[in-house]
């Protein structure tokens, strides 16, 4: 069984009569970097300062490794590292001071701990400058070191490229993902850019106006995007057994049921005529093939609604 790092269970969150965040429920595995998008004002830091209690939840709740945020809060946030807004820092002071001095606040932080952070955060040339002279990246990946220290299941960065400039993004992108695989951390990163959070999730949730309205794996677009395969919508008279035949037929079909009469398939245009072969001698109707928007970018636009060339 995967660990679950992260699960929110029927959240909603309501201030002063006004709902905006809608009975939101959705998991995240351990050591999984899970992409939290959307348009501003969504939800998504709403959301994420419930997560880290920093904000009450109206209803519903949130578990870290099967703690309650609410119920058995100290136990829930030791497992937590976060930057929700942005992380302070002493300008004046050097990056390692920085660490240190947040280091005081956590209990049995040793410096060997400090030294492995720095280097997973790449700030090692650096971490003896003053912080000042830093740019907004460096300073981001500073937070994370200093969100690490304490070796939480689970990083929740809100918005962490925000502000950045190309190369900046890369580099946080390429932390994230190395320190996910090296410290086994689940990574929830928040942003309003697809594009940007495509490139370093496992997995994304989309939020748009305070509900979240899908969950994408993120492999399974790539798988789309790189090659000729395209996505078909198969109406049949039976979804599951056309499934269980398809999934038996060829082991590079991709197959799921969106309905009782509605398969998705993820294929290469020749391979059409091999599916309905296999469907029709298994006495299963075929009524319609559609080819569908292969792209993530295209589903999200769907998505949010917000392709409108003006
Ligand atoms: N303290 C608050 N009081 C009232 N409305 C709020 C408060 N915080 C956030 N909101 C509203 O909730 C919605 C979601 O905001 P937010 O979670 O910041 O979105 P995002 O982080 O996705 O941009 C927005 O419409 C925002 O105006
Ligand atoms: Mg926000």
């Amino acid at each position: 069984m995967t660990e679950i790092a992260l699960e929110l269970k029927n959240v909603s969150k309501r201030i002063k009569n006004k709902e905006i965040i809608k009975d939101v429920s959705f998991q995240i595995k351990q050591g999984e970097v899970f992409g939290f998008v959307g348009p501003n004002g969504a939800g998504k830091t709403t959301t994420i300062r419930m997560m880290v209690g920093l904000m009450k939840i109206t209803e519903g709740d949130i578990r870290i490794v099967g703690k309650s945020i609410q119920t058995d809060y100290s136990e829930a946030i030791r497992e937590v590292g976060a930057i929700v807004e942005n992380p302070e820092m002493y300008p004046f002071l050097t990056g390692r001071k920085n660490l240190e001095q947040f280091a005081r606040m956590v209990p049995g932080t040793t410096k060997e701990r400090i030294e492995e952070v720095v280097q997973l955060v790449g700030l090692k040339k650096v971490i003896n400058d003053r912080v000042g002279g830093y740019s907004l990246g460096m300073r981001q990946r500073l937070g994370i070191a200093q969100a690490l220290l304490h070796k939480p299941s689970i990083l929740i960065l809100d918005e962490p490229t925000n502000g950045l400039d190309p190369s900046g993004m890369k580099e946080i992108r390429q932390y994230i993902r190395t320190l996910a695989e090296k410290e086994n951390v689940s990574v929830i990163v928040s942003s309003h850019l697809l594009s940007e959070i495509e490139l370093m999730c496992d997995r994304i949730g989309v939020i748009k106006n305070g509900s979240l309205i899908a969950v994408e794996d993120v492999e399974k677009n790539r798988k789309i995007e790189d090659s000729d395969i395209s996505e078909y919508i198969i109406s049949v008279s039976n979804a599951e057994t056309a499934k269980a035949h398809l999934d038996s037929l060829d082991e590079s079909l991709f197959v799921e049921t969106a309905d009782e009469t509605i398969l998705k398939t993820a294929m290469k245009r020749e391979q059409i005529p091999a599916v309905l072969k296999e469907l029709l001698n298994n006495n299963i109707n075929v009524y319609e093939v559609q080819a569908a928007k292969g792209t993530l970018e295209d589903k999200f636009f769907d998505l949010i609604g917000e392709n409108v060339i003006e």
